[in-house]
Formats: C-alpha cells, sequence, structure tokens
C-alpha cells in the first residue's frame, strides 16, 4: 500500500488568515511570534518608520500602505502591536479591517470567557471563566486574570500581574509588571497602577498608584497619552512619529504636559512613603 493510502485519521489543521503587526517594536517581536505560533502567518509590519530593531518579519511602509495591501490580501487581518498611548487613536485612524484576536498558544483561556476583537493574550497568560476582555486590551505574558474580571477596551496588563475575581479595570489603563489586585477592586479608566504594587481600594479614573499597599501619587497628568492611555517608553517614540501635532509637543493644555514638564514627579516616592489621610481616602 503506498504511503497516501494508509489509514492514518485526518489531522485538522486551523488556518487562519494573513496578519500585519501594526507597529514594529519591541512589542510586535511579542505579538508577532505568538501569532505564528498559534498559527497565523505574518504579512509584516507597518511603522512610520523603518524599524531600527530587526525583526522577522517585512517592514512594510507606515499606514499610507495600508491601501494597497488592503487591495492585495482582503482577507488580511490587523493587530494593535504596540503597548500604550496612541493606541486608541490608531484603532480610529485605521478602518476598513478586521482586527485579529491573537492568543498565544501557551495562554490559558477559559471557554466561558470572551474576548473582543484586536486583543493579544501572552503566553502563560491565564483568563478564567466569566472574564470580559475589551477590544484591543493587551494581557501580557503571565497575568492573571481571575473569574469575572472585566477589562475595558485599550488596557494593559502588564507580564506578571494578577487580578483578583470581579475586578474591573477601565479603558486605557495600567497595571504594572507584577501588580496585584485585590478581588472586586475598580480600577478607572486611564488609571496606572505602578509595576510591583499591591491594590486593596478602588482606584480614581487618571490616577497613579505605587507601592504596598498602593496609594495614590500625584497625578502627573502626561502619564496619559493622547487617548488617555499610559505612556510607555516605546509608545511615547511611537506616539512622537504618528502623532507629531498632538499637544504635549506643540504648548501643551493643563492635564496633556509631557512627562518631562512635570516637575514633582520625584513628589511619587514621597507620597507613598508618607501616605496622609487625604491619600487613603483618595484611593
Ligand atoms: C509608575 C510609573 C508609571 C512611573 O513612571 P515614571 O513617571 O517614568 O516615573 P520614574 O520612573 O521617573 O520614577 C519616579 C520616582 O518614582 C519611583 N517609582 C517609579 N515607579 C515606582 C513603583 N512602581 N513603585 C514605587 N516607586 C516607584 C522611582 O524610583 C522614582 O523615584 P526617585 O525620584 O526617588 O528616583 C512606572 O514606574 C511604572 O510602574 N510603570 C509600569 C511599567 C510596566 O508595567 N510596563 C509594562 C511593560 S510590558
Amino acid at each position: 500500500m503506498p504511503p497516501s493510502a494508509t489509514s492514518a485519521p485526518a489531522r485538522t489543521v486551523s488556518v487562519r488568515p494573513s496578519l500585519i503587526l501594526v507597529g514594529a517594536g519591541e512589542h510586535a517581536h511579542v505579538v508577532g511570534e505568538s501569532a505564528e505560533m498559534s498559527g497565523w502567518t505574518v504579512l509584516g509590519c507597518v511603522d512610520p518608520q523603518r524599524p531600527a530593531r530587526r525583526l522577522p518579519w517585512p517592514w512594510l511602509g507606515d499606514d499610507a500602505a495600508l491601501g494597497s495591501l488592503r487591495r492585495k490580501h482582503p482577507q488580511t487581518q490587523l493587530i494593535l502591536a504596540f503597548a500604550g498611548a496612541g493606541r486608541a487613536q490608531a484603532a480610529q485612524r485605521i478602518l476598513d479591517w478586521e482586527w485579529a484576536t491573537v492568543i498565544d498558544p501557551a495562554a490559558v483561556v477559559s471557554p466561558g470567557a470572551r474576548i473582543a476583537a484586536g486583543v493579544f493574550v501572552g503566553p502563560l497568560a491565564l483568563v478564567h471563566v466569566g472574564a470580559r476582555i475589551g477590544a484591543h486590551a493587551i494581557i501580557n505574558s503571565g497575568a492573571i486574570v481571575e473569574h469575572d474580571v472585566r477589562i475595558g477596551a485599550f488596557a494593559h496588563v502588564a507580564p506578571g500581574a494578577v487580578l483578583g475575581g470581579g475586578v474591573t479595570v477601565g479603558k486605557s489603563a495600567l497595571i504594572g509588571l507584577g501588580a496585584s489586585v485585590r478581588d472586586h477592586i475598580r480600577i478607572g479608566a486611564s488609571a496606572i497602577v505602578g509595576l510591583g504594587a499591591a491594590v486593596v481600594g478602588n482606584v480614581k479614573a487618571g490616577t497613579t498608584v505605587l507601592g504596598v499597599p498602593a496609594r495614590p501619587v500625584k497625578v502627573a497628568p502626561a502619564s496619559a497619552g493622547t487617548d488617555g492611555g499610559p505612556r510607555h517608553t516605546e509608545c511615547a517614540e511611537y506616539e512622537r512619529k504618528h502623532c507629531p501635532s498632538r499637544p504635549a509637543e506643540a504648548g501643551a493644555t493643563e492635564g496633556e504636559r509631557k512627562v518631562s514638564d512635570v516637575s514633582d514627579v520625584s513628589d511619587i516616592v514621597a507620597r507613598v512613603q508618607t501616605p496622609n489621610r487625604k491619600n487613603r481616602k483618595e484611593r
């Protein structure tokens, strides 16, 4: 009997459409690798500038290239592959494309969780039963999103962060590396939970909290980007390229200053170390 005529059981191979990464930095490398490992064919990345960092996929040009790419690859999907501010703007700017949801094969996602379009779930992350993840959110490597957690659109749960059952995370908030949030706590939109913090009380929108237990610090308005999302080094770079006319660059308005314009950033630590009654109330 020729090899082709054996009675081996047919294998099911899931065929996914091809994928374009929006962004060409470190996070794009991570997203692209997870995508390939879960069966996507990564066509390349779009970014305003040719990436300095060598990626395994070609640079396809800036956003303007998307027009011809769309005609050539009508089935292709996109994912925002940079973290932080500017993501909501990019999603608004890039219309007519279907957004891919990329889940690393080493992530665990409960069949009872709901994940919106454009979400990235990294390796070793857990999204438990009843969790709802909003569009374009990032559940990064090893993050634990316990049962019934709600995550708003564009929020970022950084590597190793742990969200207890029933936690709510607002739109564009950042839960920093290794931070823990007690069950049923509410984190407001565009809030920042600093890396390593332990959050035991609700956090107001736009507030930054640090430490164990986490205390609010003087809000550095410029910690938020133009879409209210927190700024990271990489996204600040992306935003500079994508949004050259943002107010922070051209005479900032109150609430939109650059981080470097905030004279009292060091106030952060002072207030963490000596939290006063007002801080406790605001938490
Ligand atoms: C909270 C945070 C946003 C502050 O960033 P920043 O505004 O750039 O502040 P700086 O790094 O300049 O630090 C300012 C001061 O706060 C202190 N600080 C910063 N982060 C802190 C934290 N998480 N806990 C306690 N203190 C912190 C710094 O030591 C510094 O103190 P100093 O002035 O005495 O030197 C940032 O530290 C953070 O936690 N980011 C999250 C990172 C993350 O999770 N990235 C995801 C990668 S995938």
